[in-house]
């Protein structure tokens, strides 16, 4: 049992989304979540980078005596989870990954993966779509560049604009089944994203980390027994103008 708070971070705003699926789950639990705006966009580092970074990241949410670490991030999970875990053993990690095996399970045949250019091209991502693609399923990965930059600025005609952008290549847009968001930003723009793909069921990686959190939780005899909801305390890195 503990009532120490779970740590989450991501480089802005998008890793709300998790946290939202996460409080969904455990909402007694408290949480401490860092957005690393003046690091904002992951997407574009390489992966050095953005190993210093989420190492930066880690030791400023373990200052705050964290019981585990939630990487709310898929662009900083297939690139540096595994640097995470060699680097912090004592650490429980949860990484939040494309929902590839989701979309693939659900049977759909025409499946669009969304996500930033890092996670995109990320070995992890090959694989997961490797492991999980069945025969007659297709899967085209779509890196959106600019795309989590654009919902980090809340500003509607700029995400309007960088969709129009980052889809006009894609062909037959309503036969498009399912739309995997592969970043953790894009489910707050899950109403532009739907206008595109008119037929297609959006799905994110939300709630698989909240049950993998529980089950850590669990196993390790560390939930929180407080019979009220928690406090989050949000705190950001600032970005520079
Ligand atoms: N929200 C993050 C992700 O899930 C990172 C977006 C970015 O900063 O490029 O990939």
């Amino acid at each position: 049992m503990s009532d120490a708070p779970i740590g989450v971070f991501d480089s802005g705003i998008g890793g709300t989304t998790v946290l939202k699926s996460v409080q969904e789950l455990l909402p007694n639990e408290n949480y401490v979540f860092f957005g690393d705006s003046a690091n904002c966009p992951f997407g574009t580092k390489s992966p050095s980078e953005l190993r210093q970074i989420v190492k930066a990241a880690t030791e400023r949410l373990l200052e705050r005596k964290v019981k585990l670490i939630i990487v709310a991030c898929n662009t900083a999970t297939t690139q540096t989870i595994e640097y995470l875990r060699e680097t912090f053993p004592e650490v429980p990690f949860v990484g939040t990954e494309p929902a590839v095996k989701l979309a693939c399970d659900g049977g759909w045949t025409q499946i669009l993966l969304l996500s930033t250019e890092g996670t995109a091209h990320a070995p992890r991502t090959e694989e997961l779509i490797h492991e999980n693609v069945r025969p007659g399923q297709t899967i085209v990965n779509l890196p959106c560049l600019g795309l989590a930059e654009a919902i980090e600025t809340r500003d509607l005609t700029k995400i309007r604009e960088n969709l129009k952008e980052n889809f006009k290549n894609v062909q037959n847009p309503e036969e498009v089944e399912v739309v995997i968001l592969g970043c953790t930003h894009y489910p707050l723009a899950k109403a532009e994203i739907q206008k595109f793909f008119p037929k297609a069921k959006l799905v994110d990686g939300g709630e698989g980390v909240a049950r993998q959190v529980k089950r850590l939780l669990e196993e390790r005899g560390l939930l929180n027994p407080a019979k009220k909801r928690g406090e989050v305390e949000y705190f950001f890195s600032k970005r520079e103008e």
